[in-house]
C-alpha cells in the first residue's frame, strides 16, 4: 500500500453486465466524503455482502463497488468531537457496504451516526464473529422479549440455525436461559448446534409443513426465522399461543403465504427484523448484552478467520447455503 492509497475488494460491472472481483489500490480521496475514517482491523461476510459481491441490484445500485457491511476497527481521521483519533470503534449495516463504500477494504469513512463506540466487554475480533448476524439475533431476542417471551413459556425454534444470524441466535438464546430448537439443512452439524447450545436439532423438513391445516399442534413458544417462505409460514402455524415469531431472512423465498388463523386465533405476534435502520439508543443496548449477559463463551468455535484475498469461495458457499457459522476477515492492524 502506497502512503495515499489502500487495499480493497472491488467488484466491477462490464458493458454485458457481468460482475467481476479484484483487490485493488484505492486512493483515499475516492471514499465517500464522511466524518469519520476508520482503518478496519477485521471485518467479516454476511449473505447480503454475498449478494452485492455479485452483481445484485437490489442491494448495491452502482458498481464498481467495495461491499462489506461490517467494520471494526480504529478512528484515525474525525470531524466530529464525538469521536478522537484512536478510538476503537464499530459500524454494523447502516448503508455501509451497500450503497457506501463498505468494510472489505483498509480504510471506511463514515457518517458519524453510524459509529458504535466498541462494547465494554468485546474486542474488535469479536464483535466481527458477532457482526450483523449477531445483532439481528439480539435484535430478534430483544424484540420476543419485549412481546413478553421468557424461557418458562417453552422452546424457541430457530430456523436456517447452522448460518451466521442462526448459530448467533441459538448461541445467544441458550445464554438467555432458553431451550433452543435448531432447525438446519446440513448433515453433520448436530454436534456444533449442540455446542453452541442448542437442546435438540432438527432436519429443515421439521419446519416445511405441505398440509393445508390453518394451524399446527403448537411446538414451540416463538421463533427466530432466516429463511422465510413456508419455514415462516410454518413457524407461525406451529407456535404456542400468545408467543411470537420474528423474521429476519428469505434464504428460502422472500414469500410469504400464511392465513390469519395464527394471529386470530392463538395470537401469535409477527416480528420484523431490520438491523440496517434499528436506532442507535436500542442498538447500543443490544450491543451491550451482546457484550455482556448474551455473550457467547466460545465465539471461536463459531468462526473461520479468512484474509480478503481468501474470500471467494467462502462467498460462493454462503450464496449455496452452504456456510456454517461465521466467517471473519483479518485485515490488519
Ligand atoms: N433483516 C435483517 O436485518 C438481516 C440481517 C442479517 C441477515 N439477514 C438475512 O438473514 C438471512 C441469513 O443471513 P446469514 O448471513 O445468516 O446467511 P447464512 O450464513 O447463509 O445462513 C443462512 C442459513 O439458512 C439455511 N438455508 C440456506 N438456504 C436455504 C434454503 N433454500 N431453504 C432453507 N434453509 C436454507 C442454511 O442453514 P441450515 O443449513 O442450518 O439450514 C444457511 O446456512 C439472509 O436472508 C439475510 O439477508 C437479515
Amino acid at each position: 500500500m502506497g502512503i495515499n492509497t489502500f487495499k480493497a475488494l472491488r467488484v466491477n460491472e462490464d458493458k454485458s453486465g457481468k460482475f467481476t472481483r479484484n483487490i485493488i489500490e484505492r486512493k483515499f480521496v475516492d471514499l465517500p466524503d464522511n466524518d469519520v475514517l476508520i482503518k478496519v482491523h477485521y471485518t467479516a461476510l454476511n449473505y447480503k455482502d454475498a449478494l452485492s459481491a455479485v452483481g445484485n441490484k437490489g442491494v448495491t445500485r452502482n458498481y464498481p463497488h467495495t461491499p462489506g457491511i461490517d467494520a471494526a476497527g480504529t478512528v484515525v481521521e474525525s470531524k466530529t468531537p464525538q469521536f478522537k483519533v484512536g478510538d476503537k470503534v464499530i459500524v454494523t449495516s447502516y448503508d455501509l457496504g451497500m450503497n457506501t463504500d463498505g468494510a472489505f477494504a483498509e480504510y471506511i469513512r463514515v457518517p458519524q451516526a453510524w459509529v458504535v463506540p466498541l462494547p465494554n466487554g468485546l474486542n474488535l475480533k469479536e464483535c466481527m464473529i458477532i457482526g450483523t448476524a449477531g445483532l439481528t439475533a439480539g435484535i430478534g431476542l430483544y424484540k420476543l422479549e419485549m412481546m413478553g417471551q421468557n424461557p418458562e413459556q417453552g422452546p424457541i425454534i430457530v430456523s436456517g440455525a447452522s448460518g451466521g444470524v442462526g448459530s448467533m441466535a441459538v448461541g445467544i438464546l441458550a445464554k438467555a436461559g432458553y431451550q433452543v430448537i435448531a432447525s438446519t439443512g446440513k448433515e453433520n452439524v448436530e454436534k456444533f448446534l449442540k455446542n453452541i447450545g442448542a437442546s435438540e436439532v432438527v432436519d429443515r423438513e421439521f419446519v416445511n409443513d405441505d398440509s393445508s391445516r390453518p394451524l399446527m399442534k403448537p411446538k414451540w413458544a416463538g421463533g427466530i426465522d432466516t429463511v422465510g417462505g413456508n419455514t415462516l409460514s410454518t413457524l407461525l402455524k406451529g407456535c404456542q399461543p400468545g408467543g411470537s415469531v420474528a423474521s429476519c431472512g428469505l434464504v428460502g423465498s422472500p414469500n410469504l403465504s400464511t392465513t390469519v388463523f395464527p394471529f386470530i386465533i392463538n395470537g401469535i405476534n409477527l416480528l420484523g427484523l431490520d438491523s440496517a435502520n434499528f436506532p442507535m439508543k436500542e442498538r447500543q443496548q443490544v450491543w451491550n448484552r451482546l457484550a455482556g449477559v448474551w455473550k457467547l463463551s466460545d465465539l471461536d468455535s463459531v468462526t473461520t478467520m479468512s484474509k480478503l484475498e481468501e474470500l471467494d469461495p467462502y462467498i460462493d458457499q454462503i450464496l449455496r447455503g452452504k456456510l456454517k457459522g461465521r466467517v471473519v476477515v483479518e485485515m490488519g492492524a
